[in-house]
């Protein structure tokens, strides 16, 4: 096959204002960590982008006493009206720098400045809006009378999308009356430390929200922390346990979302161009470092190759490269270590027996790259089918049933999302109320709203986000 070339689009950098060094963000003011410092790099060059601080335990002590203080004298006096001001305020200057934001997220994570642009910064400027018009009225969201807030909420975001991660957390926390330390995660730390600045532009009293970085030890001492509430984490299902044994036995609430290995299921009634596009958009999306990835492939035995066929060649024109570029489709793996573990796991697949196709790309010399890879053949006792690789590699089973179709999509430890695909509304439906999946989309995939919740079952966490739902997980005694 042969295409038009395209000509380079480069969004340019000359819009962000970077520092070369960040402090952390405690009670108003950047100040500077006790931790070892540490780069953070642009995965799809291995650029150096800045030197971010690391917070130790006493500045875990600060972060908290701040937020403790602002709880006491600021937010929990505020009236919901006048937090939502400030939420409403927030939102605005995140559309005012969308474009800043966009880049800035792009340049330090991988992902295309297309996601970035179109729908990571979009989806965090409607968090806050959504969030915003719940501060005034939640004795009226059916949760009690008059609920309270928790108080210090301790907040952990993954590097997938870590500023609109860092939306899901603030907004509903703020807008029910908590005041926040937030930890971003250490491959991604910027657009973070750019939103801080936005809350000094919004004139958010201090000590609101914290934002202090470095690794995973600085996440555990955040939340083994006394006077934290509540722990909200997002991110590896191990991690989650070591949060659920921490908290065990504690004042402290916790929200947990975690991986997920989610079916996407198409009849051989289902539209088989949507659905194709429906697959790469599932899986595809962001280098497939999407929790609710429709990782796991069903397709009905009768369309099977006619599918991939079309998957195929739909693969073989998307374009991977530089994040920046206004026509890149894949970007960059966030990090040498995930491009490991996708490595690893590949390799497995094909040891196994599943047979392997990787689309053909000029992968990049520098920097973390793996190409969009499919493997067909592949058995429920796979380690493909079982375990989140969390990168754009689809494993491909077969069914001819529904009641196969629900069986096989239901054979994980997992239940945070699936997929869908027939014409049949009667068979969506149907399908829809057997799956033991927190989230399942009819014929589309990976759709984000604010008015919706979002979270699973079983290993793929437990509560809410987004919706009035995700405003419970941060009121006393308020039950969904
Ligand atoms: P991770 O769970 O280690 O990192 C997520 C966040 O937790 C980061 O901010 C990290 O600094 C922090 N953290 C790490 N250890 C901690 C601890 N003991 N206590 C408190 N906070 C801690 O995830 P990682 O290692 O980056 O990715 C490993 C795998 O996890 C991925 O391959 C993927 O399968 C899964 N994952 C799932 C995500 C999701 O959205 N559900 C997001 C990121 C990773
Ligand atoms: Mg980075």
């Amino acid at each position: 096959m042969s295409f038009l070339e395209y000509a380079p689009a480069p969004e340019s950098k000359a819009i962000l204002n970077l520092r070369d060094s960040y402090g952390l963000f405690i009670d108003g003011e950047f100040t500077d960590g006790g931790g070892k410092s540490f780069t953070t790099i642009s995965p799809a060059d291995e650029s150096r982008i800045a030197e971010i601080a690391s917070a130790d335990e006493h500045d875990i002590d600060r972060a908290v006493a701040a937020a403790r203080r602002a709880y006491e004298k600021t937010w929990s006096k505020m009236s919901g009206r006048d937090r939502g001001k400030y939420l409403f305020r927030i939102a605005r200057l995140v559309q005012e720098r969308a474009r800043e934001l966009a880049v800035a997220e792009s340049l330090d994570n991988g992902k295309p400045i297309k996601e970035s642009r179109d729908v990571d910064v979009p989806l965090v400027a409607s968090w806050f809006f959504y969030y915003a018009g719940w501060a005034d009225k939640l004795d009226y969201a059916g949760l009690g009378a008059n609920p309270k807030a928790l108080g210090v909420a301790g907040q952990i975001i993954p590097w997938n999308f870590p500023l609109l991660m860092l939306a899901w957390k603030l907004a509903p926390a703020l807008a029910a009356g908590n005041t926040v330390v937030l930890k971003p995660a250490e491959t991604t730390p910027l657009t973070a430390l750019i939103f801080a600045e936005i809350l000094q532009q919004a004139d958010l009293p201090a000590g609101v929200v914290n934002i202090v970085t470095g690794a995973g030890a600085t996440g555990a001492t955040l939340v083994r922390h006394p006077d934290v509430d509540k722990v909200a984490f997002t991110g590896s299902t191990g991690v989650g346990r070591d949060i659920a044994k921490a908290v065990a036995g504690t004042h402290k609430k916790v929200t947990l979302e975690l991986g997920g290995k989610a079916a996407n299921i198409v009849f051989d009634d289902a539209p088989i161009d949507q659905a194709v596009e429906g697959i790469v958009n599932g899986i595809f999306f962001n280098q497939g470092h999407v929790c609710c990835a429709g990782s796991r492939l069903l397709v009905q035995e009768s369309i099977h190759d006619e599918v991939i066929d079309r998957l195929k060649n739909r693969l073989s024109t998307l374009r991977l490269g530089d994040p920046l570029d206004k026509n890149t489709d894949i970007g960059a793996i966030n990090s040498a270590a995930q491009l490991a573990r996708i490595r690893e796991l590949s390799d497995i697949g094909e040891a196994e027996g599943a047979e392997r196709w990787t689309a053909d790309c000029v992968i990049p010399e520098k920097g973390f790259w793996f190409a969009p890879t499919i493997f067909t053949g592949v058995e429920a006792s796979h380690r493909i089918a079982r375990d989140e690789v969390f990168g754009p590699v689809l494993s491909v089973l077969t069914f001819r049933t529904p009641a196969e179709a629900i069986a096989k999509a239901n054979n994980t430890p997992y239940g945070l999302s699936a997929g869908i695909w027939s014409d049949k509304g009667s068979r969506i439906l149907a399908v829809a109320d057997r799956l033991r999946a927190g989230v399942v989309w009819a014929n589309t995939f990976n759709r984000f709203d604010p008015a919706s919740p979002f979270g699973g079952y079983k290993e793929s966490g437990y509560g809410r986000e987004g919706g009035r739902h995700g405003l419970t997980a941060y009121l006393k005694g308020a039950a969904a």
